[in-house]
């Protein structure tokens, strides 16, 4: 079964088995299939954040459960609950047409709703976190469904308990949102700030915000349509504020962001651009021009070419700067 269509990198993998589930009770009946138990399994949403190295040999599941209902309501929020099938940026669309601020930030991030709590999502200020009240989840082996709240995923950037305690364990079918009636613009991100002024926007709402979020969006990141990409690459990555200290010595302007009392995130984009990697083309795959944080597959390209190139970044990266990289992106 081809995989092409089923990844934003665009790699031309292929499954032994596809399924596809539209209801929880359709997952159900999937992982009970005698046929299917032993087989390794890779749960797909939008695809948007693995890179496939070869073909998968095992059962994807496609997650098709659908659906943005109000389920509650209290004097300052709406709870939303999404299908994990739904795409991440309708779901956005849905709560600004609803007049519901929260997720204003994080407008145009490819992939699912259901795939969105496992790697906590964020951008511009903003993580999924902020808004996530609890999600529903089927056990692989047992099919039983559990309910996590917002402690129970353990949160952190770019993490959450299924990538690690639980990886591979648990199916996300729904997500609940607590999004806001009075809205709380975070415009702490300068770009939105600058964009916004230049939109000469006088009093901005959340749908501006959202604007100018798409349009930095789109003037930096690659559209995975036109060319292959699961976004940010590798994770900004934290580093003892000793450590940046004696780099801002050799390197007056390297960015940070503060972390804590005793480290600092270095942008991953700026440490990979110095070592000369920003915009370079190897065939048919590269670096994207305009964000090095982000590899791309120019068409053609194989998953294991853009793995090893993966690789040679993150040596540059540690030899320069003795900083040690690490992939945001699945590696399947
Ligand atoms: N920078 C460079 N060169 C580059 C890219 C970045 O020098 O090629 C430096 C600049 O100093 C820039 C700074 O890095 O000011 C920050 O760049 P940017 O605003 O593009 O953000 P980022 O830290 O590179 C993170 C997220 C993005 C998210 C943006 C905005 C990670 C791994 N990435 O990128 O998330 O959209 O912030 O909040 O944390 C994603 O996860 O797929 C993703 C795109």
């Amino acid at each position: 079964f081809p995989l092409k269509p089923y990844n934003t990198f665009g790699i031309d993998v292929k499954a032994r088995l596809f399924a596809r589930f539209d209801t929880v009770e359709e997952l159900q009946e999937l992982l009970r299939l005698p046929e299917l138990r032993q087989e390794p399994k890779l749960i797909l949403g939008g695809g948007s954040n693995l890179l496939f190295t070869k073909d998968f040999e095992g059962v994807v599941l496609l997650n098709g459960i659908k659906g943005i209902r109000k389920i509650g309501e209290d004097e300052a929020h709406v709870y939303l609950k999404a299908g994990g099938g739904e795409v991440w940026h309708a779901f956005v669309l849905h709560t600004l047409n609803m007049n519901l601020g929260g997720v204003e930030n994080l407008s145009l991030i490819p992939g699912t709703v259901g795939a969105a709590p496992l790697q906590n999502i964020g951008a511009y200020g903003v993580e999924l976190k902020d808004v996530f009240q609890e999600l529903e989840a089927v056990h692989m082996e047992t099919g039983e469904v559990r309910v996590f709240d917002n402690e129970a995923c353990r949160f952190g950037y770019r993490e959450s308990v299924f990538k690690n305690e639980l990886k591979g364990q648990y199916i996300v079918t729904h997500v609940v949102f607590k999004l806001h009636k009075q809205h709380t613009l975070n415009t702490s991100y300068g770009a939105i700030k600058t964009t916004l002024e230049e939109m000469q926007v006088q009093e901005p709402n959340i749908h501006h915000v959202s604007a100018a979020v798409c349009h930095i969006r789109q003037s930096k990141l690659p559209d995975p349509k036109q060319i292959g990409n699961a976004g940010s690459f590798f994770k900004n990555p934290e580093i003892p504020l000793s450590q940046y200290e004696e780099l801002q010595k050799l390197y007056p302007a390297i960015p940070s962001y503060p972390v804590s009392e005793t480290t600092v995130k270095v942008p991953a984009g700026w440490l990979i651009e110095q070592c000369g990697w920003k915009g370079k083309v190897i065939g048919n795959y590269g670096v994207h021009r305009n964000q090095a944080l982000v590899l791309v597959n120019y068409g053609g390209a194989k998953g294991e070419d853009i793995r090893k190139l993966a690789f040679e970044v993150i040596a540059s990266v540690k030899e320069r700067f003795g900083i040690q990289l690490s992939p945001e992106v699945n590696i399947m």
